[in-house]
């Protein structure tokens, strides 16, 4: 284990260690991609002892896989965990060693000088209050998406970031794929003509999909914090479901919006460069998991993204059906009048389409061919074109971590920062008040208002 310094010295180290480290890997040959300006680089190799000592706050399923990966990134040690249940906690122990410090209150963690830098995963409604204190404390942070609960929480959220100058990273790792550079890549180059359209799908049809998770035996109020993972929500009861099937409340969740609907707009605001919708509408309804939850199964959504800088007026629709027949899929697809881009994290396929003018029809047609008696026919291309990621690649989230590493060790501006993440998470929150209000929702993208 590093020995604790003060840590004014630790970033210091880190810093002059992220230079010498840079330098490296900045060496001819490495190629820079034209417009993807977050690039993996060869990872450097790090001295046994410059680790970034980071501590787990919410040690559940998406806790323990961010650590996994973190892990898995060079430099990266976990010394410290947080969370409410005691399994949690023990688990982490059995996994990372007795000596991990643990604990219930996250101010724990914080007031620590080993530690540089934590990942904030716990239920949506602790997201906004533990990241800001964490970057007041001086941490880098990494927050599980969406990165607030509220439409009104992001601006603090923003602020404190730009306060404090951290690595604040939200974790919708899609973004960070070479699926996703490629489509932008893609777009950018015309690909597929002029953005019209896109749209995203998430079917599920399984108890665990709709959020019906095991609760482990021994569940009480003694294994469990209970009073304090209420907040400042409602006083009720001790009650397992609320506490393990915290998505299926609006206290403590967001919904499928924010649950999934929000990885989408990370995807497709790093694909276009956009900064999001100005109106939202939802519909959907509670069909089928009537299990006392308080958030629909099903969710449409329709977006309107305004024309921009850097990409055409263009419509955009999101579903998501826990009660879904067809089979466990999900979707992202941008379309243009030129063809589609489908978009996976580790492949995209492109679909071409022949363009007809919105005028002119009939002399277009007639250009095709060569003379009045012969209709001789052209060489096409392909209409589909695959492009998947080389066997070994390591994945979104892997990516992703490494660019938070980035961030800490040199300052680099991380992939999706507080204000990206608001952006983000802003349109999947407003998604649920249209649903909610049963009205459009207009919203500004640039000034982060909401338009009455
Ligand atoms: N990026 C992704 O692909 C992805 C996938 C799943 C979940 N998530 C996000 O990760 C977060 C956690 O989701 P999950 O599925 O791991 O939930 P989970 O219920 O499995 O884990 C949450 C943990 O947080 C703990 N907790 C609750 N309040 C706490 C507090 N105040 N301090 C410390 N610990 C606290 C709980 O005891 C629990 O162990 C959510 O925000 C979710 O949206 C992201």
């Amino acid at each position: 284990m590093s020995q604790p310094a003060s840590r004014r010295s630790r970033r210091q180290f880190l810093s002059a260690m992220a230079k010498t480290a840079a330098a490296a890997t900045l060496a001819p040959g490495v190629v820079q991609a034209a417009g993807t300006p977050f690039h993996i680089l060869k990872p450097p190799a790090y001295s046994p002892n410059d680790n970034i000592q980071f501590a787990l706050i919410g040690a559940g399923g998406m806790g323990n896989a961010d650590t996994s990966t973190a892990v898995s990134v060079p430099g990266f040690k976990l010394v410290a965990a947080c969370d409410l249940y005691d399994g949690r906690l023990n688990d982490i122990k059995n996994k990372y060693g007795k000596d991990i410090f643990t604990t219930r209150d996250y101010k724990e963690i914080l007031s620590r000088k080993d530690i540089d830098a934590v990942i904030v995963a716990t239920p949506d409604h602790w997201h906004q209050e533990i990241s800001i204190a964490a970057m007041n404390a001086g941490k880098a942070v990494y927050c599980e998406k969406p990165m607030v609960h509220d439409i009104t929480e992001g601006s603090a959220v923003v602020d404190a970031q730009t306060r404090n100058k951290v690595a604040f990273q939200v974790g919708s790792q899609g973004m960070s794929s070479l699926g996703n550079e490629k489509a932008r890549e893609l777009l950018a180059a015309g690909a597929i003509g002029q953005l019209n359209y896109a749209e995203g799908f998430w079917a599920r049809n399984t108890p665990g999909g709709a959020w019906q998770y095991d609760m482990p035996a021994d569940a009480s109020e003694k294994t469990v914090d209970w009073k304090r993972f209420l907040k400042n929500y409602p006083d009720r009861p001790f009650d397992p479901k609320r506490f393990f099937r915290w998505r299926c409340y609006r206290d403590y969740g967001t919904g499928v919006s924010g649950d999934l609907f929000v990885h989408l707009f990370s995807s497709l605001h790093y694909i276009t460069g956009s900064m999001g919708p100005n109106k939202i509408m939802a519909t959907g309804g509670l069909r089928y998991w009537k299990d006392g939850r308080d958030v629909p199964d099903i969710l449409l959504g329709m977006f309107d993204y305004p024309e921009t800088a850097t990409h055409p007026a263009f419509n955009l629709s999101l579903r998501v059906n826990f009660v879904d027949g067809t089979s466990d899929s999900t979707y992202l697809r941008l379309v243009g009048n030129e063809g589609s881009l489908t978009v996976e994290w580790d492949k995209v396929t492109l679909t071409k389409n022949f363009s007809y003018p919105p005028e002119n029809y009939a002399s277009i047609l007639k250009s095709r061919q060569y003379t009045p008696d012969y209709d001789r026919k052209k060489m096409n291309g392909p209409d589909t074109v695959v492009y998947k990621a080389e066997d070994g690649y390591k994945g979104a989230h892997y990516d992703h971590f490494y660019h938070w590493a980035q961030g800490i060790r040199n300052g680099k501006p991380v992939i999706e920062d507080a204000l990206f993440g608001y952006r983000a998470a802003a349109p999947a929150l407003l998604c649920n008040d249209s649903y909610f209000q049963e009205k459009a929702i207009k919203w500004d993208p640039v000034k982060l208002k909401l338009i009455s």
